[in-house]
This record gives structure tokens, C-alpha cells and sequence, in this order.
């Protein structure tokens, strides 16, 4: 958390411009990239093509055009430093306590699950079970590359949407302790899937922007035009004290440093 500190008040320094940004797209101004931090640039170019695409038609993740954009998004610095913070989370939970399954929930294409695949690898934490699950059936190909790329591995899927209880199958396959991780995966499932992931969880890991000031950014204006909830901290927090006993937003000292108005990082632990 620290060297993620340093990082975002390195490379980010403040995210009001990158919030000026998207309060002169909503209005249909422009917006000139190279006045912009190297690092928000792709993250404004999304926004840009949101705006521009939801005017006339319905977003589609898989068009050409948005695949491109969101290519130079997930390849970024932001996506890049929170993969490795997580990464980092999880692996050095798994140095200190023995970890009975690993469940990612809403894993998409895999990229995250990628990277900590490889990190397991390299520290040697390839017996620990992972399952992967999304709503989406694409979960089923994302395990399949997976487990070519890592044979030794114990890798299963589920399609789950989390709007429902968790398969049957799925929740006979944990063995506790169970740590479960998402990124961006809440701001489409909405606050209520903690009741449903939390039954399962000892340590759950949430990566998302949950608002601490529950007031509406711009970039949150833009970003439900593609169905993304706005999320806020307050109300994740009921949820989870429903089930959690301890409950951290893990980057108090970022949201100090660089007055972000949203809480990217929350651990969520039973007693
Ligand atoms: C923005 S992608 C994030 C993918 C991946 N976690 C990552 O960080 O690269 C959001 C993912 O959440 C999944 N998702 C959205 N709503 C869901 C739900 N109700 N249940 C399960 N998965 C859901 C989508 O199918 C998609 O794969």
C-alpha cells in the first residue's frame, strides 16, 4: 500500500483534471489529451468514446472500435499498477496463512487472473485450488487458456451470476479458508452481490471505486452510461458488516495523499 501511495502521488498527483476532463465531455466540449497526465490519457479516450457512441446507439464491448480503446486501457498504467497491487495483496496473504481456495468472481477475460497465475508461479503457491466464475460463459474459454498455460495448476470455472446464490457445485468445491478477490466487477453487479459472495468468503477483496463522498463525479455520469453503478463506501460497508467482522479500506493513506473521493481497495475478514 505503500509503494501503491507513491505510485499514484508519482504518476496521478491530483484526479481533479481527469475529472474536469469528463465534466467538459458531458458537456460536449473538447478536451485537448496532450494537457492531460500521460497516465490518464487512455482513461479519457474511453470516456470520449463513450460519450460519443451512447448518443446514437448501445454499447457493445466486443465492437472493434471499443476493444481497441479499451485495449490501450487495460494495458495502461492505472489497470497495470492496481494488477500488481493485487497481486501483491493476495500472494502476501497467502505467505502468511495457509489458503484453502482462491475464488475470483467476475473475472472477465482473465488478464488479473493472468498475472497472479504467474506470480503463484514464481513463489511457488501453485497447489492452492483457484476457481475463476462471471456471469459471462466466455469464463469457461478464459479457463481453458489458463490451464494450458499452467498445467500443475488446480483451475475450475463456474458461470455465476452473483445477482444469485452461488452454484450448488461451486460451494462444494471450497476448502477454508476461502479468499475471494474481484476488480470492476461490483460496479455492474451492484452492491447487493457482497450478500451473495459473502456467505462464502473468509477474506474478501473488493477493487473498486466506492465513493466516499456519495456525491456523483462526472466520470461516474459517463461511466452508467454503460450500465456501471455508482457505488458508495457507506452502503458496501452495511453489506458487509452483515457477514465481516473487520473491515479496511486499504488505501486511507493514498485517499489522504492524492484527495481521491473514492476508496479503490477494501479487505473484508470473519472473525
Ligand atoms: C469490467 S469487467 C472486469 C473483468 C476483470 N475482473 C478485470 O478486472 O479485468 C466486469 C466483469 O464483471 C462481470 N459481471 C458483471 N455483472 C456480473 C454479475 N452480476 N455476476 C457475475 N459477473 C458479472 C462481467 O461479465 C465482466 O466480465
Amino acid at each position: 500500500m505503500a509503494r501503491y501511495r507513491d505510485a499514484m502521488v508519482r504518476e496521478f498527483t491530483d484526479w481533479q483534471p481527469l475529472e474536469d476532463a469528463a465534466a467538459n465531455l458531458l458537456q460536449g466540449k473538447a478536451v485537448d489529451d496532450r494537457q492531460l497526465l500521460p497516465a490518464y490519457r487512455p482513461l479519457v479516450k474511453l470516456m470520449r468514446l463513450i460519450v460519443k457512441v451512447t448518443e446514437k446507439s448501445v454499447w457493445d464491448w466486443a465492437s472493434p472500435e471499443v476493444m481497441k480503446v479499451f485495449q490501450e486501457v487495460a494495458s495502461g498504467r492505472i489497470y497495470t499498477l492496481f494488477s500488481e497491487v493485487i497481486v501483491e495483496m493476495i500472494t502476501s496473504i497467502m505467505q502468511q496463512i495457509t489458503i484453502g481456495t482462491l475464488l475470483e468472481v467476475g473475472a472477465g477475460p482473465g488478464k488479473l487472473t493472468a498475472d497472479l497465475c504467474q506470480a503463484m508461479a514464481t513463489q511457488q503457491l501453485e497447489n492452492v485450488p483457484l476457481i475463476i466464475s462471471d456471469q459471462s460463459p466466455t469464463v469457461v474459454e478464459t479457463a481453458t487458456r489458463l490451464r494450458q498455460v499452467y498445467p500443475s495448476f488446480d483451475i475450475t470455472d463456474f458461470v455465476w451470476n452473483l445477482r444469485e446464490d452461488a452454484p450448488q457445485e461451486l460451494q462444494t468445491k471450497l476448502k477454508p479458508p476461502v479468499l475471494v478477490f474481484e476488480r470492476f466487477c461490483l460496479a455492474y453487479a451492484g452492491c447487493q452481490a457482497i450478500d451473495t459472495i459473502a456467505p462464502l468468503a473468509d477474506i474478501f477483496i473488493i477493487v473498486d471505486d466506492l465513493s466516499l463522498t456519495g456525491q456523483k463525479a462526472s466520470y461516474d455520469k459517463i461511466y452508467e452510461k454503460i450500465g456501471s453503478q455508482f457505488l458508495v463506501f457507506e452502503e458496501a460497508r452495511k453489506h458487509l458488516e452483515k457477514s465481516f467482522a473487520f473491515i479496511h479500506t486499504c488505501d486511507e493513506e493514498t485517499i489522504q495523499a492524492i484527495n481521491a473521493p473514492v476508496t479503490s481497495f477494501v479487505m473484508a475478514v470473519k472473525p
